[in-house]
């Protein structure tokens, strides 16, 4: 199929303040210089905030991973899951139209779309709410018929419940995702006929079904209320279950408020003390952030000669410039960092916050500054690379 992109563009994007922490901390996963690779994320998250996804968003998205426009492009026009046009407000039903689906009946849930959406695939229904598509094998095969709307699999379905869920959701409710004959997962259709005594350990809902009426957000866009949306890498304790691209998500509306709770911007991972007196203290950072213990700092390498701090797992030519720039330019001083002196400096790690605690510079630093070797220095020393 030719996907373009829609004729009718709006003039500008942005994300929405908690949808850009979020899209930034994605980028702290991959490696200095090469933040491109979050595009399929950010690409991804762009789309849930606006339904779909726009020209001003692809070149947003690009700028924020300092790619050309026409890389950013290739990916959104390549992949199917990005939507490049205008979808139903409400909900854009992909049914899956491949072997076991179509000869299961998906022919007469695309009826049922033609006749209650509209006539065409990916056009509006005539109140905007709603629009479909057929997609290809969604791997769902052993439930089908079946579709996806947003990040929920509907298995078993008939036209009856296919239009049902369609009303449903028209009302503003939010239909249950999963089989809609019941099953728990794959199981036969005629109940279980082996392992029949573990039944009663089973959770109501099976995985995805189960975080999806937790959250209850089945039709729901991505606004930046649902969610913790820092990386779990960069608050500690939030862990939860993993939703669609990494996000987290809680599991009942109680656990969805506290992580709302939890989502406000981080508080400090240890508790704030007056400041060290730092000897000849400087940060690059333009405005420190506040939070844990500053460390104490160097106005220049001791005897002009630092070490190379690229031996560090984790730190690239790019980082250890931050680094030098903070006043950090050995591996003793990060060998001494209190737990409140490594929270000051993974929140101040512009562009790579909290790179510090995940790839445990201390612990490697302490090593380093008696003159033994990591692994990572080891092989980084032999073959001449830092990451
Ligand atoms: S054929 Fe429909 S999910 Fe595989």
């Amino acid at each position: 199929m030719l996907r373009r992109l829609h004729p009718e563009q709006p003039a500008s994007f942005e994300f929405t303040p908690a949808n850009l922490e979020w899209a930034k901390a994605q980028m702290t996963k991959f490696p200095v210089g090469r933040q491109a690779s979050a595009i399929i994320p950010l690409l991804f998250r762009a789309q849930e905030q606006e339904g779909w996804l726009s020209r001003p968003a692809i070149e947003y998205v690009a700028d924020m991973l300092d790619m050309p426009y026409m890389r950013a492009l290739e990916v959104a026009t390549f992949y199917f899951m990005f939507q490049l046009s205008p979808v139903g407000s409400v909900a854009h039903l992909q049914i899956c139209g491949t072997t076991s689906c179509m000869i299961c009946g998906a022919e007469d849930l695309m009826k049922v779309c033609k006749e209650k959406i509209a006539p065409e695939p990916f056009q509006l229904s005539a109140d905007g709410k709603f629009s479909w598509e057929e997609v290809e094998c969604l791997g769902a095969c052993a439930n089908a018929p079946m579709m996806q709307v947003g990040k929920d699999y509907y298995e078993d379905l008939t036209e009856e419940s296919l239009a049902k869920i369609i009303d449903e959701m028209a009302k503003g409710d939010v239909p249950q995702p999963g089989s809609q004959t019941g099953r728990f997962s794959s199981e036969p259709a005629s109940g279980l006929t082996s392992l029949t005594d573990s039944k009663g350990d089973k959770e109501e809902y099976n995985g995805s079904v189960g975080l999806a009426v937790g959250i209850g957000d089945t039709i729901k866009r991505i606004d930046g209320t649902e969610v913790p949306l820092a990386a779990p890498w960069q608050s500690s304790g939030q862990r939860g279950p993993i939703g669609t691209m990494g996000q987290e998500r809680p599991r009942s509306a109680a656990q969805q408020d506290e992580a709302r709770k939890a989502a406000k911007p981080a508080a400090p991972a240890a508790p704030a003390k007056a400041p060290a007196p730092a000897p000849a203290a400087k940060t690059g950072a333009s405005e420190p952030v506040e939070a844990g213990e500053k460390p104490a700092l160097l106005e220049a390498p001791r005897d002009g000669q630092a070490d190379d701090l690229k031996m560090i797992k984790g730190v690239g030519p790019k980082l250890e410039q931050l680094l030098h720039s903070m006043g950090v330019y050995h591996f003793d001083q990060i060998a001494a960092w209190s737990a409140a002196e490594l929270a000051w400096i993974d929140a101040n790690l512009e562009g790579f916050k909290g790179r510090a605690s995940r790839d445990e510079w201390v612990a490697q630093a302490q090593k380093l500054s008696t003159g033994a070797e990591t692994e990572f220095s080891a092989r980084a020393k032999k073959d001449g690379i830092y990451e």
